[in-house]
């Protein structure tokens, strides 16, 4: 069984995403073949308009539930390599539909398990920060933090991750699984569905105070989308990753009151509004990267003040609704 990926044809479900855009363009910068499978749920065609015309690239519009449609592309092109990044968007939608969810993202990620067994193909399992049960570790969180499902989308996330591995120890199937926490960056939504960092510029771009729910002093850990790409490429493509669990952050928590200063310039006020669940207020989300250091030597780069300058630059020249 392979576990380096050489220079063959990848596929990337979700690819028309935001972290999926940038996972593709450095794939195909580093000379791979990528396809995407997106059925544009939440990604877009406007994420990879860029990437139309490169020989390299093509975009398959459709559903990792699809299990012919799956099964005919790993036939049509025997991938060297899978990062498997599509799952539904809305943490909501798995409130109020959790079977439609399930499907999406459970079933979806079998169908990609099962056809990454029969063609031996590599697979970087996205997984994320939200399936660590709360923690205010001056540490960080590590990989061996307890997790803990609180609606059904972590539930299936940390139901994915685990079939993954299982495959990789029973039948040495080559599989990676990320964590990353919170990632910011050009092409991330600005909707309802956008973070903080989305609310904030959003908020600053019209003109309006910048909202703190307490007193901002809970943290977060926030990623350039291009290191978070690089880690996750770097991941799915080392043979040290195989068969681990890995964190990826920037190493550095923010308070909600920094990043709203770091984000207002002092050219919009910040106003405290009372918090409606005031545990919250508490909350410390630090990500301790050292085990990806340490097997792979990947350190991020961007540190968020520098982030957050490019990012608001993007957004003055792309606008919010580009996606
Ligand atoms: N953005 C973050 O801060 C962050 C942090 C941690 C983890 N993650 C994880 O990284 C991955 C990508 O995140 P993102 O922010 O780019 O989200 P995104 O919603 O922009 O990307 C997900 C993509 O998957 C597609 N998709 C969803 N379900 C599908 C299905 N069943 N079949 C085919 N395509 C499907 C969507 O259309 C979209 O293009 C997700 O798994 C997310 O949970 C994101």
């Amino acid at each position: 069984m392979q576990d380096k990926v050489g220079n063959g044809e990848i596929l990337v479900t979700g690819g028309a995403g935001f972290i999926g855009r940038w996972v593709v363009k450095l794939l195909l910068d580093r000379g791979y073949k990528v396809i995407v499978l997106d059925n544009l749920s939440s990604g877009s065609r406007a994420n990879i308009a860029e990437f139309e015309g490169n020989r390299g690239f093509s975009f398959v519009e459709g559903e990792t539930v699809d299990h012919g449609l799956v099964d005919s592309l790993f036939k049509e092109h025997g991938f060297q390599g899978c990062f498997h990044l599509a799952f539904h968007a809305k943490t909501q939608d798995s409130v109020d539909d959790p079977e439609k969810v399930f499907k999406s993202d459970v079933q979806g990620t079998f169908h990609v398990l099962e056809a990454c067994r029969a063609y031996q193909t590599r697979l970087l399992f996205m997984s994320t920060n939200r399936v660590y049960a709360p923690s205010s570790d001056w540490a960080g969180i590590t990989e061996l933090h307890p997790t803990r499902a609180i609606t059904p989308n972590e539930a299936y996330r940390i139901a994915g991750e685990t079939m993954a591995l299982s495959y990789w120890r029973t039948y040495g199937l080559p599989v990676t699984v990320v964590r990353p926490f919170d990632t910011y960056g050009p092409y991330q939504r600005f909707d309802e569905e956008g973070n903080v960092v989305a609310v904030f510029i959003r908020r600053k771009l019209e003109g309006k105070p910048l909202r703190i729910h307490g007193d901002g002093s809970q943290t977060r850990d926030l990623m350039e989308v291009s290191d978070c790409a690089e880690f996750v490429v770097q991941a799915g493509t080392s043979p040290e990753t195989v068969g681990e669990i890995l964190n990826a952050g920037s190493g550095r928590d923010v308070t909600i009151k920094q990043l709203a200063e770091i984000i207002s310039g002092g050219e919009v006020p910040i106003e405290h509004v009372s918090h409606d669940r005031p545990e919250k207020g508490l909350e410390k989300l630090l990500c301790n990267y050292r085990k990806a250091r340490d097997l792979m030597g990947w350190r991020p780069k961007i540190k968020i003040e520098r982030g957050i300058r490019q990012l608001q630059a993007w957004v003055e020249e792309h606008g919010l609704n580009s996606r």
